[in-house]
Order: structure tokens, then sequence, then C-alpha cells
């Protein structure tokens, strides 16, 4: 008897650690352990030996069937840490998953191109305050305090220190305050500046939002006149849309310029015909002129001696006039809805 159970125990043992899956183990113990299992079978035998025999053989045979139980229960064990690691367990040969990759907001796009088109005709590009002095956005623009015009920028006002000569705060509300920072910085022309700046407006609607971008050229030299305005608004026009676009130079007013004019674009969809959006076939940019002599003598440049030319348009406005970007409302540039700006 006593064999039989070591025998029982080393074959049952075996058993087990030769299995690696859970099923077979559950069958190993139903096949020793359980009701009619073989050490069960072996137990019930006992009552047939002599009384001293059969307490040693109960003891052996349960000893057998503890270790048979340990047995099982440490496979199980082994078995869970196997799961859990193979579930764990990595390829570090596998390619990795690349991180979403952002990129520049539409504007800045547009501001680099605009920005390298004028660098290639040795325009200077520079940025000058967000919070500006009155002075340098209206005053010393030849536009003076209560003049009517000034109602056309609707301006934003700052609380803050006001200065003796150069009256309040105003968050920007045209790059043209740029044409006298530049002016009194460079002192002597030539002047060839590309100014952007962010510029703030009370005006909120389809084609316009409160903070836009607009970039202003200077140039100021000796025998500057409307020919070289012409020429380089045609050069930036036909670099940034492509050759069968056209522009032109409709008089207007502003009191920083004379003569002063508004740069007007054929429209993207009918190219001029006229049509649903344009009605006219054109589109308005913005404004350009040669600089106002009071506006050189403020920037303290002789206007006996030099001549220049300036403009300013809109940064959104001009990137909307491309044929092929078909954008109606120009308020989804600040919308930060990145299913729009993931396209561009
Ligand atoms: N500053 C003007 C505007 O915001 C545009 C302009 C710039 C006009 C330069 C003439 C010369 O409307």
């Amino acid at each position: 008897m006593k064999d039989r159970l070591i025998a029982l125990k080393n074959e049952a043992i075996s058993n087990i650690l030769d299995t690696s899956n859970k099923n077979e183990l559950e069958n190993l113990r139903i096949e020793y352990l359980g009701r009619k299992g073989k050490v069960n079978k072996i137990i019930k035998t006992l009552k047939e030996l002599p009384v001293d025999e059969r307490r040693e053989m109960g003891g052996l045979a349960n000893e057998v069937k503890n270790a048979i139980q340990t047995a099982l229960e440490e496979s199980v064990k082994k078995l869970h840490k196997f799961q859990k690691l193979e579930s764990q367990w990595i390829d570090i040969t596998a390619p990795g998953i690349r991180p979403p990759k952002g990129h520049l907001h539409l504007v800045t796009q547009a501001i680099e191109e605009i920005s390298d088109i004028f660098e290639k005709i040795g325009f200077r590009r520079v940025s000058y305050p967000e919070i500006e002095w009155d002075w340098f956005a209206f005053e010393g623009l030849n536009m003076p305090k209560n003049h009517p015009a000034r109602d056309v920028w609707e301006t934003f006002f700052v609380n803050g220190p006001t200065s003796k000569k150069y009256g309040e705060m105003v968050l920007t509300p045209h790059t043209s305050s740029g044409q006298l920072r530049e002016m009194l910085a460079i002192k002597k022309p030539p002047i060839r500046m590309i100014n952007f700046a962010k510029c703030y407006r009370r005006q909120l609607d389809v084609t316009h939002t409160p903070m836009f971008y607009q970039f202003e050229g200077l140039c100021i030299d000796k025998e500057i006149n409307i020919t070289h305005l012409k020429g380089v608004t045609n050069y930036f026009f036909e670099k940034f849309y492509g050759p069968q676009r056209k522009i032109r130079l409709r008089p207007f007013h502003f009191q920083f310029t004379e003569p002063s004019f508004e740069v007007d674009i054929n429209c993207p969809l009918c190219l001029g015909k006229g049509c649903k959006t344009c009605k006219s076939g054109w589109h308005e940019l913005g404004g350009a002129g040669m600089v106002h002599p009071t506006v050189l003598k403020n920037g303290g440049i002789n206007p006996q001696y030099y001549s220049g030319f300036a403009f300013g348009w809109g940064v959104e406005r001009t990137y909307l006039m491309k044929s092929d970007i078909k954008i109606d409302d120009t308020r989804i540039y600040y919308q930060n809805d990145i299913r729009f700006l993931e396209q561009f």
C-alpha cells in the first residue's frame, strides 16, 4: 500500500508538472483528488488493513493528497503569472506609433508666405507694439483728435497712463502706426519696411473679426512715386496669386497718404465678370497711397528730399482671395476648429 501511495504521488506530480494548460490541470485534479479519484480509491481500501497499519497508511494517504493539492495550486499560480506576462509582452522591434503632429496656424502660414515675397525685394520685416500711443496710431498720421475719419477705426482704448506728448493708449487699430515708428527708428532713408501686427477694432461680422492681422509696407527714398507703388503692388499680387489675377488702384481718401487709393483684386470665383459673391467683379483688399508730407515730417524726414509710398492690407482677407480657398466667413480663422485648421 505504501509503495502504491508513493507511486501515485510521483505519477500525479510529474503529470502536473508536464501540464501547461488550465483545463488539463482541472482534469488531473479530478483524476487524482476527485470524489471518485485515484487517491480516494486507495483511501477506501484502508479499512481492510489492520488497525496500526491503517493509521500509518491513513496519515501517508493524507500527505499524498496534500502534496498533490499543493502541486496543483502552484501550477495554476504559475500559469496565471505566465498569462499576465504574456499580455504585457511588447515587441520592442515593432515600429512605433507616431504622435500626432501639429502645424502652423493658417494665418501664420499666410504671414510667412507674404513676408517671404517682400523680403525678396529688400523689405525688412519688423514688428511694433500691439498697445500703442494715440499719437502713433492717429495724431502723428495727420488725424487730429476730433477728426471724423477716426470713427472709421472704432478703436479700443486702454485704461493706462496718458502721455503728455503721445496721448492715450489704444490697441493698435492699424499697422500704419508702424510707419512713424520705423521712420523715427531708421532716421535716414532708404526705408523698406514690411510690418505685421495684430489690429483691433470694434467689429464682428462675416467679413470682420475684432482682432485681425494687417501688413503694412513702407518705402521711402529719393524720387519715389506712384509707379513704384504700382510696381511693388503688381509684383506682390502676381507672386501671391499667380498671373491670372488682376488688381486695380481706385482713388480714395486717407489722412496719411496723398494721393490715396484702395486696392481691389478681381474676384477669385468669377475672375472679374461679376457674380453672386462679388457683384462688381472686384473685392477690396485695403488702402495704399503716397506718404503725406506731414507724416514724413512727424517721422523726422524732410519731404523736400524724400518721398514714399505705403500700403496696409489685411492678412486674412488677402489670403481668402486665393482662388483655391473657398472660405465665406472670416470668423472661422479664429474659432479654433481643428477640423477646419487641419485642412491647411
Ligand atoms: N491704415 C489703413 C487702414 O487700416 C490702410 C492704409 C495703409 C492706407 C497705408 C494707406 C496707406 O485702413
